[in-house]
C-alpha cells in the first residue's frame, strides 16, 4: 500500500487564511475581526456583532440603524415558508424544521445563484430564522405563532416570538451573549462544510443547508441538547454528587462521550466558557435554581478530576437555554440562529477567493483485478 501520512479528521490542518476569526489555543483566546469576544459579549448587541463579522468592522452609529432598518422588517416569514414549517411532523426534530425552512427560503429566492449578493442573502437568513425557531416551538404547544416585532432587538424579539411575552431584560441580556458567544469559531465542522459546498460555486442556501446538518451532530452543535440528555439521566436535586459519581463510572465503563466537554481545539478549556458560565448562573439565580448549579458543577468537578477534559461552550448553554423554557431539542437551532452570521461571512469569504476543495485520499482496498 502506498505510503502517505493521513490526517484524519483534517486535526491540525491549516488549509486556508481566514480574516473574520482567531481561535488561539496556546493563549486560550478568541477574536472576530480582531476584538476579543467576551470584550463584545460585555457591551455590543447581536446586531452589531453580525455586521461586524460580515463587514470586518462594528457599524456606526447610522450604519447600525440602517442595518436594522433594513433586517427588521425581513423577520417576517413568507407564507409559503411558514407552511412548510406548518406542514413537518410535530415530532420532527427542530434541527430537520430550521434546515428545511432554509431550503424552502432558498427555493423561493429566483436569483438564489447570484453570489455577489450573499450578503444580502445573509442578512435575510438571520432575519429569519428565528421566526423559522419560534414559530415551530409554538406549533407544537397548539399555539398561534407570535407576529416579529419591529422595535425589539434580535435577542428580544427572539424570545418575544417564542413566548409570546417581552423577555425580562436579565434574560434578554443572557440570550444575547450566548447568541455572540455562539457566533462564530473558524474552521468548524460545519463552517467548514459551508466552505466546502461554496467552493463549488453552489448557492449560500445550499451551503448554510449543509451546514445546519453538519451542525446537528452530537460531536458538534449537538452537544448542547445532549448536556441537558446527561443532567436528566443524572437527574436534579440533593445529592447530585453521588449521582454523578455513579453516572460517571458507568457513561465511562462503556465508554461514552461525556458531551459538553473536550475540543478539537482548546485542550486547556474553551475560551468561551466563563462568559457563557457567568450568563448561566445569572439566569440561575433569576429563576431560583442552584440544583442546576450543583448539578453543573458536580459533573464538572468529577469529570474534568478523572479525564482532564474541559467544559466546552456547549456545556454552560444548555442550561441556560432550559431554564429560559426551551424545548431541549430547540437548543442547537438557537445555535443555527447565531452561527449562520460565521457560517455566511465565511461563505462570502471563500467565493471572494475561492479555490474548489478537494483533499486526497490514499487508497487500501483490493488490487486492481479484471472482471475477465
Ligand atoms: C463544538 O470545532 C469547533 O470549534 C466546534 C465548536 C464551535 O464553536 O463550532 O466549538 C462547537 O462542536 C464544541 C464540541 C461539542 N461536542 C461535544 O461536547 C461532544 C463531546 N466531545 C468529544 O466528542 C470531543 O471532545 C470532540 C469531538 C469535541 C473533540 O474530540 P477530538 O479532538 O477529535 O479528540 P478525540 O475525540 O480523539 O479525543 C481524544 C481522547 C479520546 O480518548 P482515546 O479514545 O484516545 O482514549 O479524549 C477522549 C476521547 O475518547 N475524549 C472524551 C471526550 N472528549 C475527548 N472522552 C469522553 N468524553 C468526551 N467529551
Amino acid at each position: 500500500m502506498e505510503e502517505k501520512e493521513i490526517y484524519k479528521g483534517l486535526a491540525g490542518v491549516p488549509i486556508d487564511y481566514t480574516a473574520i476569526s482567531k481561535v488561539n489555543a496556546e493563549t486560550n483566546s478568541l477574536l472576530y475581526r480582531g476584538y476579543p469576544v467576551q470584550e463584545l459579549a460585555a457591551s455590543k448587541t447581536f446586531e452589531e456583532v453580525a455586521y461586524l463579522l460580515w463587514n470586518g468592522e462594528l457599524p456606526s452609529e447610522s450604519e447600525l440603524t440602517a442595518f436594522n432598518e433594513r433586517t427588521r422588517p425581513l423577520r417576517k416569514l413568507d407564507p409559503r415558508v411558514a407552511a412548510a414549517v406548518d406542514a413537518l411532523p410535530l415530532d420532527a426534530h427542530p434541527m430537520d424544521v430550521v434546515r428545511t425552512a432554509v431550503s424552502v427560503i432558498g427555493s423561493l429566492d429566483k436569483d438564489a445563484w447570484t453570489l455577489t449578493e450573499n450578503l444580502s442573502k445573509a442578512e435575510a437568513l438571520f432575519a429569519q430564522i428565528p421566526a423559522v425557531v419560534a414559530r415551530d416551538h409554538r406549533r407544537r404547544k397548539g399555539l398561534e405563532p407570535v407576529e416579529p416585532s419591529s422595535h425589539l432587538n434580535y435577542a428580544e424579539d427572539f424570545l418575544w416570538q417564542t413566548f409570546g411575552e417581552e423577555p425580562e431584560a436579565a434574560v434578554a441580556d443572557a440570550f444575547r451573549v450566548s447568541l455572540i458567544l455562539y457566533a462564530e469559531h473558524s474552521f468548524n465542522a460545519s463552517t467548514f462544510t459551508g466552505r466546502v459546498i461554496a467552493s463549488t460555486l453552489s448557492d449560500i442556501y445550499s451551503a448554510v443547508t449543509g451546514a445546519i446538518g453538519a451542525l446537528k451532530g452530537p460531536l458538534h452543535g449537538g452537544a448542547n441538547e445532549a448536556v441537558l440528555h446527561i443532567f436528566n439521566e443524572i437527574g436534579f436535586g440533593p445529592g447530585a454528587k453521588e449521582r454523578v459519581k455513579v453516572w460517571l463510572d458507568n457513561a465511562l465503563a462503556t465508554k461514552r462521550k461525556i458531551m459538553g466537554f473536550g475540543h478539537r481545539v482548546y485542550k486547556s478549556g474553551d475560551s468561551r466558557v466563563p462568559t457563557m458560565r457567568d450568563a448561566m448562573v445569572k439566569m440561575i439565580e433569576h429563576y431560583g435554581r442552584a440544583d442546576v448549579l450543583e448539578l453543573y458543577e458536580a459533573l464538572e468537578e468529577d469529570f474534568v478530576s478523572r479525564k482532564g477534559i474541559y467544559p466546552n461552550l456547549d456545556y454552560p448553554a444548555g442550561p441556560t437555554y432550559h431554564l429560559m423554557g426551551f424545548e431541549t431539542e430547540e437548543f442547537t437551532p438557537i445555535f443555527v440562529a447565531a452561527r449562520v452570521t460565521g457560517w455566511t461571512a465565511h461563505i462570502i469569504e471563500q467565493v471572494e477567493n475561492n479555490a474548489l476543495i478537494r483533499p486526497l485520499s490514499v487508497y487500501n482496498g483490493v488490487p486492481e483485478r479484471h472482471v475477465l
